[in-house]
């Protein structure tokens, strides 16, 4: 049996964000915003999906998100409570009594997550006894406010010291370059730390990169967070297909990351996805039909990518690809074949690109079953676009002491600045041992061992059924 997935989702963006996942897994499984099944089945009845792996089925056939919110005020919370009533479990919602969010400064939201971690270890703990063979967490947030960025990193250390045998993957959203508040970059150098130390794997978006996307996907400039979020969402519903409408491949979440994940370190992805059909982006305008070779070719796109990155051509270490609709095995090889030659891949990696075939939701009645999309995951230099970005970004501030008060009287800094200085010394290792492993000579000094890859041992290796060339 796939094993399931708890979801955590912090702040403002997190659970903004988590709203869009959780109504987009909804409809792909034929479930009610009140929870309820749309079907006519019973709690016995055999489905082909799998909703369990992300939802609780109680005896009423009602289903409920194996989800953690969290938030230090309660607006987006109530929100998400008003579009979506009864959808929730109330006891997995945690909300500050104190109200007042954290200021969009990284150390307070840390702090509360060290206040009130007993009851935090309570709530996982609980959600954990209602799995049968519980597997990953992932998490949801933005890298550059005080919640999702101070608190998520607090869970992201608690869920690593506590639950370290399991998954821990995120899906972190980074500020875009109209930063609107001026110590974004402390918060992100801090969460980055935590992202690289404390997690197995980083889904990274940047609002950029985003915005660009939706306002061609939507044929207008004015786009907003809920549609940013649908794109996002998308991502992560495609990531999470082959786990819910499971077949003999790719069927849990660590055996499609540890593919892709080669040392402990080098664990950040850069999705792409094309193209939006109404099945993801409700009023997506740029549907075109397409064999699965030219999606694979697109996906490929700078424009597609959900990171900005400089032009240099980026070198790729490894590719996990998924794609759903009408698709032909002789268009994926050949888009197989065409995409070795184009993209340059790190000379010690294997050069592949792992395709794995999705299903579409047989509850969306309206989908077009002919149309091809396709997501990639790739694991590249192309994230140190934005590592680097972060860092001079970092480094303006930090080294004029700009704004540091704001942070003085959180406790990792009750010493000094080291917490800052040591943020920015783990962040450049990883910056470099990318750029190292676009080179010949990687492969001879780092030996890929087996247990420096993520995930269980079933998974990690066991692959070798997939479309791979
Ligand atoms: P505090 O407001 O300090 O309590 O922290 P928070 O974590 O709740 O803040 P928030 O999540 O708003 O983080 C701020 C960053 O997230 C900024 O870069 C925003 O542009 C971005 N952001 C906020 N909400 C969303 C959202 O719904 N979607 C996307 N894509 N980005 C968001």
């Amino acid at each position: 049996m796939t094993g399931e997935v708890i979801t955590l989702q912090v702040g403002q963006c997190g659970n903004q964000v988590g709203r869009e996942f959780w109504s987009q897994l909804a409809k792909e499984h034929g479930i009610g915003q009140d929870g309820l099944s749309l079907q006519e089945d019973s709690p016995t009845a055999v489905r082909e999906d799998h909703p369990v792996t992300f939802f609780k089925q109680n005896d009423s056939n009602r289903y409920t998100p194996r989800a953690l919110l969290f938030d230090l005020e309660p607006s987006i919370i109530n929100d998400i409570r008003n579009s979506f009533p009864g959808f929730f479990n109330e006891r997995n919602v945690w909300v500050s009594q104190d109200n007042l969010g954290a200021g969009n400064t990284w150390s307070i939201g840390y702090d509360y997550g060290t206040e009130n971690q007993d009851q935090f270890i309570n709530m996982i703990d609980r959600e954990i006894d209602a799995t049968e063979n519980f597997e990953a967490f992932q998490l949801i947030h933005s890298v550059a406010g005080g919640t999702g960025s101070g608190l998520g990193s607090n869970l992201l250390e608690l869920l690593a010291d506590s639950y370290h045998k399991k998954l821990v993957t995120t899906y972190s959203v980074f500020p875009s370059d109209e930063s609107e508040v001026v110590v974004q970059p402390y918060n992100t150098m801090l969460t980055l730390r935590r992202l690289i130390e404390d997690s197995d794997a980083s889904v990274v978006f940047d609002n950029n990169a985003l915005s660009n996307i939706t306002a061609r996907i939507l044929r207008d400039s004015n786009v907003s967070y809920a549609q940013s979020n649908q794109v996002i969402s998308t991502v992560m519903s495609s990531i999470t297909n082959s786990i819910r409408f499971p077949s003999y491949m790719f069927s849990s979440l660590p055996s499609i990351f540890s593919t892709i994940v080669p040392t402990p370190d080098m664990h950040f992805l850069v999705p792409s996805f094309t193209s939006f059909t109404t099945d993801f982006i409700p009023e997506a305008k740029n549907l075109k039909r397409s064999t699965g070779y030219d999606v694979i070719l697109d996906l490929f796109d700078a424009n597609n990518s959900m990171v900005t990155h400089s032009a240099d051509d980026p070198v790729y270490i490894a590719i996990y690809s998924l794609l759903q609709g009408s698709v032909e095995q002789s268009d994926i090889t050949r888009g197989i074949l065409k995409t070795q030659k184009r993209v340059q891949f790190a000379p010690w990696s294997k050069s592949s690109l792992h395709v794995n075939i999705g299903k579409k939701s047989p509850y969306n009645k309206t989908s077009n079953s002919d149309y091809v999309s396709g997501l990639i995951l790739s694991n590249t230099t192309a994230v140190n676009s934005l590592l680097k970005k972060t860092c001079n970004s970092f480094d303006t501030i930090f080294n004029r002491g700009a704004f540091l008060h704001k942070f003085q009287n959180g406790r990792v800094f009750e010493n000094g600045w080291d917490e800052f200085k040591e943020s920015r010394e783990v962040v450049q290792s990883v910056i470099d041992e990318y750029t190292y492993a676009a080179q010949d000579s990687y492969i001879d000094d780092i030996l890929l061992e087996e247990n420096m890859l993520v995930g269980n041992d079933d998974g990690a290796m066991d692959i070798n059924d997939d479309n791979i060339i």
